[in-house]
């Protein structure tokens, strides 16, 4: 019989290292960046006090998965996530992400670098940030890679694993062909790609599913859209990527309000998410958990409340069969 415990366990394949059902996301937790002409690429102001108490809380709570990228923030996410992890890393999980070019004086992305020698630069400067010897997880970023150059880097890859440098490695990318052709190296454990319940990604999760991957689940709620502070009408601060949304992101409109549509769907389902006392975030984790459990959601954060009530979701677990067939009828 599987007891809540297997349920809530998740390995990085070969690597043998255990990252639990639920981990976060640190984007958020890098601050202001932004592209060449100046729109935002963070999600305006943060405390980074704040940031490395919400870091320890989760530690505490048994969250121990920590998800960034040496472009979050222009390196100022992996700093923030060194200072939190200092003195603690055999307690924590550390995945990163390469091949965004960026500038850390100016905080300003532009570029990228899909080159094996970039790969190394970036994972060498991505240690030295976090203060660590050994990353858990690394990733790359370019989500659109071509096969030919994602094929040399896989290999590049299979080179740090031997190293000693990197436990294992995964591509964020919504490709399941292209997460398919990283799959064939022995130490690829994972995918990152978008999924929630807005929003299903069968053939991801189908995909680790038959590879045996994890799925690390990026923006689960909707960018917190699913997290019900985002009603009709708000407004999101200058700064903050949502309040400028570039083409891709379409769960908000000019200012950061929520799209009407989008609302709409998150009202429709509200009351399954919430039965059995899930606040609308939980609701939304828990869907995931009962989607796949190859599922590890990561939700982005800027305060200890948040992750407390994230972590929480633990408490709960996957939403059953039945609710999840309810919310596909009402999502028709
Ligand atoms: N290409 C890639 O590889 C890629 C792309 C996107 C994301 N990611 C990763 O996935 C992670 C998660 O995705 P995401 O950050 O895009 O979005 P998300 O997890 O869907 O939403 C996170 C946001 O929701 C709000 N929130 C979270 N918990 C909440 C709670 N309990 N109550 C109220 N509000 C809450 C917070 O924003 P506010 O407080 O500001 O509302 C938080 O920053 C990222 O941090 C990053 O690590 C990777």
């Amino acid at each position: 019989m599987r007891t809540e415990t297997d349920r809530q366990t998740r390995v990085l394949g070969r690597s043998g290292i255990e990252v639990g059902a639920l981990g976060l996301g640190c984007w958020a937790i890098g601050g202001e960046w932004v592209t060449p002409d100046g729109s935002p690429l963070g999600w305006g102001k943060v405390d980074d006090d704040e940031s490395v108490a919400a870091v320890r809380r989760a530690l505490e709570l048994g969250v121990r998965f920590f998800d960034t990228a040496d472009v979050y923030g222009a390196g100022h996410s992996e700093r923030v996530l060194g200072k939190a992890l200092a003195g603690r890393w055999d307690e924590a999980v550390v995945a990163t992400k390469w091949g965004n070019l960026f500038d850390e004086r100016t905080r300003t992305m532009d570029g990228r670098d899909t080159s094996p020698a970039y790969a190394r630069a970036a994972l060498q400067a991505s240690l030295r940030r976090l203060g660590t010897d050994r990353i858990d997880l690394f990733q790359l970023h370019i989500g659109d890679t071509p096969s030919d150059e994602a094929a040399v880097l896989r290999e590049a890859c299979e080179g740090f694993v031997a190293e000693g440098l990197i436990g294992a490695y995964a591509w964020s990318t919504d490709d399941p062909e292209r997460a398919a052709l990283f799959a064939e190296g022995e130490h690829c454990a994972a995918v990152q790609h978008a999924c929630n319940v807005l929003e299903d990604a069968p053939r991801m999760l189908g995909l680790s599913e038959e590879r045996g991957l994890l799925s690390i689940i990026r923006s689960p709620l909707a960018m917190g859209l699913l997290a019900g502070r985002r009603e009709p009408g708000r407004r999101a601060e200058a700064g903050d990527i949502r309040s400028t949304p570039p083409e891709w992101l379409h769960w908000f409109e000019e200012g950061g309000v929520p799209s009407a549509h989008w609302a709409r769907r998150v009202e429709a389902i509200r009351e399954v998410l919430t039965a059995d006392g899930r606040t609308l975030a939980q609701g939304a984790i828990g869907w995931l958990w009962g989607r796949s459990a190859r599922a590890v959601p990561i939700p982005g954060f800027r305060t200890v409340a948040q992750v407390e009530e994230n972590a929480a979701a633990l408490t709960y677990g996957p939403l059953r069969p039945e609710q999840l067939e309810e919310i596909d009828g009402l999502l028709v």
